[in-house]
């Protein structure tokens, strides 16, 4: 049988407060979230696979500063970047996933390297830029991640002595099904403004940001990534699917209940091998946008229907 292929992508959820002195920046947001779904929309329209679209789709998004992740991603308290992603095909469950990659380019193509290479699902750190290099996948100085705003950021956080959590959850995220319905999801992530040393979010753990399984759904996390990690977000959503037999979009809904319970804000997307989708955020605002033959729609705000 053949499955109407779609595909959704997020870019992050939060308050959404203007950009400091950027009144473009909502508008070049939108295009890049465009620019994301078409990457990925090309490779659908081909039937080509989930896992394939996902990863193109997040690789348009790491590479623009509008977004959390990759270049423009947050700094950590010691001013730099450590870029977290995963990647998971619900085919098989197979998953590659980094933590703490200081200079590769493209995160998510790290971890599809990884996933593809095995034997090891998680890497950080040194290691998995190691990997990189040795898998020739591009190299860049940390600085290159870094643009003003983020500088300007973690300044301000910095001098207000804190954390702000509450700013925007960057990170961003691509769900999809191809025509054979095979499920896929991949997020890559700056994490968190002025995180600690080695502090890792949702984003690369499997289960929690990133999940993918054909037999319930695919998932992508935004938000206050421990509490994802404590609710562990995408494999609950997936076995409500699966084992309690909810709609996709009332396991995607009361996950994020779930989390809000705990304590904590963001979003989710998913898609079921059946060609479904769904999408929620419990703040004011995600980056989203979905895509499907002859049909791409891209929203910010709770009031914008993507229907
Ligand atoms: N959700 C992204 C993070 O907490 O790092």
């Amino acid at each position: 049988m053949t499955i109407s292929w779609k595909l959704v992508i997020h870019g992050g959820a939060g308050a959404m407060r203007p950009v400091h002195g950027d009144e473009d920046h909502e508008e070049r947001a939108r295009q890049g979230l465009r620019n994301a779904l078409e990457a990925g929309s090309a490779i659908l329209n081909n039937g080509g696979s989930a896992v394939d679209a996902v990863e193109a789709a997040v690789r348009v998004l790491e590479d623009d500063p509008c977004f959390n992740a990759g270049r423009g991603s947050t700094l950590n308290a010691q001013g730099i970047v450590e870029l977290d992603a995963a990647i998971m095909d619900g085919e098989d469950r197979r998953a590659g996933a980094v933590a703490g990659v200081r200079t590769t380019r493209a995160p998510i193509s790290l971890a599809r390297t990884l996933m593809e290479r095995g034997p090891h699902v998680f890497l950080s750190y040194e290691g998995a830029d190691r990997l990189a290099i040795e898998a020739g996948l591009a190299q860049v100085d940390n600085s290159w991640f870094v643009t003003g705003e983020r500088r300007r950021q973690l300044d301000e956080l910095l001098e207000k002595g804190g954390f702000d959590a509450d700013v925007k959850y960057g990170t961003v995220g691509a769900v999809a099904v191809d025509t054979n319905g095979h499920v896929a999801a991949a997020t890559s992530t700056g994490g968190l403004t002025a995180k600690q040393w080695g502090r890792i979010g949702d984003s690369p753990l499997i289960g929690a940001g990133t999940y993918a399984d054909d037999r319930s759904a695919a998932v992508s996390a935004t938000g206050s990534g421990e509490y994802f990690i404590r609710a562990v977000a995408g494999h609950q959503l997936g076995e409500r699917v699966r084992l309690a037999g909810e709609t996709l979009q009332d396991a995607l809904d009361g996950t994020l209940e779930d989390i809000k319970q705990l304590g904590g804000l963001g979003g989710l997307i998913a898609v079921s091998p059946s060609g479904d989708c769904a999408w929620g955020f419990t703040t004011r605002a995600m980056y989203r946008g979905v895509a499907g033959p002859e049909m791409q729609k891209v929203a910010i705000y709770a009031e914008e229907d993507m229907r």
